[in-house]
């Protein structure tokens, strides 16, 4: 028999997303395997033994009777995750220097946007005036980063190499050089009163839906440097009450926000967001699967499994990341 085939089940409908390039890039790093990009290929679902998938409809992949292996495209298996009759394989998430560094590069740039006044200073350009205010130092801003896992560590690193004053926190305890490290529930009330700038890098699940709320904000360092504390959003859409949000920007409990994820994606236009003074926004683009990346490491993982060797990033379905 030969090797097991490899389905993609790809949607998404950004340009990164276009199921032909994923396609091209797995037909690239697997030459000697049937690789069938669904529902474009034909196929024998017998023959597949793993998939790779973003956003697969709920119930596709209920569909191949010999899978083996699951490989979300992504770090956040959120979306696969809701699907209630996902097969009871192994799922494999995203954990790769390509998807970290671009995450890291996006918290860094939108910390030193607030750090550095930059929307200030966008402004003072339009106008024509020649007004620098005074700037501290990178130590007085205190930056804190939900979620101490793969994308929130090397973002805490790199921010406190920069010279911020770092906390992170997470669900198990963590010792991070140079990071100051909460965990727990019972942790998070000190770990928010420490915090200027707050970066959600969590994963959504049960537990963390909605977690970014009136209470969450109203818990924020109110005495900082920037004059109030400021949100990032990197993580999911549903870890953000979006009403509550608009109503802390409009009562001033929270200065500004960063938002790259909402609850409903695309973002519908007649959302207050796009047009909100207070909002810096993206479309769900602060770190990008890339194919030709990921495509090695599931090429990669799927060799060392058929080696007989451990899987890794394995999700665990109980938490749900
Ligand atoms: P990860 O390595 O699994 O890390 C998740 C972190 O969150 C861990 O530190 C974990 O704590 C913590 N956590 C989970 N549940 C918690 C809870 N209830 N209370 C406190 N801490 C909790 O995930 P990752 O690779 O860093 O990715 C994080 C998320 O980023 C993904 O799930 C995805 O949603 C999002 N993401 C967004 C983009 C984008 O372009 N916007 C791109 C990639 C990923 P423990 O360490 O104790 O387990
Ligand atoms: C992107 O959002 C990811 O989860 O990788």
């Amino acid at each position: 028999m030969g090797k097991g085939a490899l389905a993609l089940l790809i949607t998404g409908g950004t340009e990164n997303w276009a199921p032909q390039r994923w396609r091209e890039r797995f037909l690239r790093c697997c030459p000697d395997r049937i690789v069938a990009l669904i529902p474009d290929d034909a196929i024998d679902p017998a023959m597949v033994r793993y998939a790779a998938v973003w956003k697969p409809k709920p119930g596709a992949l209920g569909a191949f009777p010999n899978l083996g292996v699951i490989f979300n495209l992504g770090a956040g298996v959120d979306a696969v995750m809701a699907d209630a009759t996902l097969p009871d394989v192994p799922l494999v998430r995203v954990a790769v220097d390509d998807l970290t560094r671009r995450m890291t590069e996006y918290v860094v740039m939108h910390v030193l946007m607030q750090h550095r006044r930059q929307r200030y200073y966008e402004q003072s350009q339009r106008d024509r005036v020649w007004t620098p205010k005074l700037q501290w130092a990178a130590g007085a801003l205190r930056v804190g980063i939900m979620g101490l896992g793969v994308l929130g560590r090397d973002a805490a690193e790199v921010l406190a190499r920069i010279g911020f004053n770092v906390a992170g926190w997470s669900g198990t305890p963590k010792s991070v050089p140079g990071i100051t490290c909460f965990a727990g529930e019972a942790e998070l009330p000190a770990f928010l009163a420490r915090t200027d700038v707050l970066v959600c890098l969590l994963p959504l699940t049960p537990a963390t839906r909605g977690i970014l709320d009136t209470k969450t904000f109203a818990g924020l360092a109110h005495d900082g440097v920037l004059g109030g504390p400021v949100v990032i959003n990197a993580g999911r859409g549903g870890l953000q009450v979006e009403d509550d949000i608009l109503a802390a920007l409009d009562d001033g409990t929270l200065l500004a926000v960063t938002l790259d994820v909402f609850a409903t994606e695309p973002l519908p236009a007649s959302s207050p967001f796009w047009s909100h003074p207070k909002v810096t926004l993206s479309p769900h683009n602060a770190a990008d699967t890339d194919p030709d990346a990921i495509s090695l490491y599931v090429a990669d993982q799927i060799a060392a499994f058929e080696r007989g060797e451990t899987l890794a990033n394995v999700v665990d379905r109980k938490v749900g990341y």
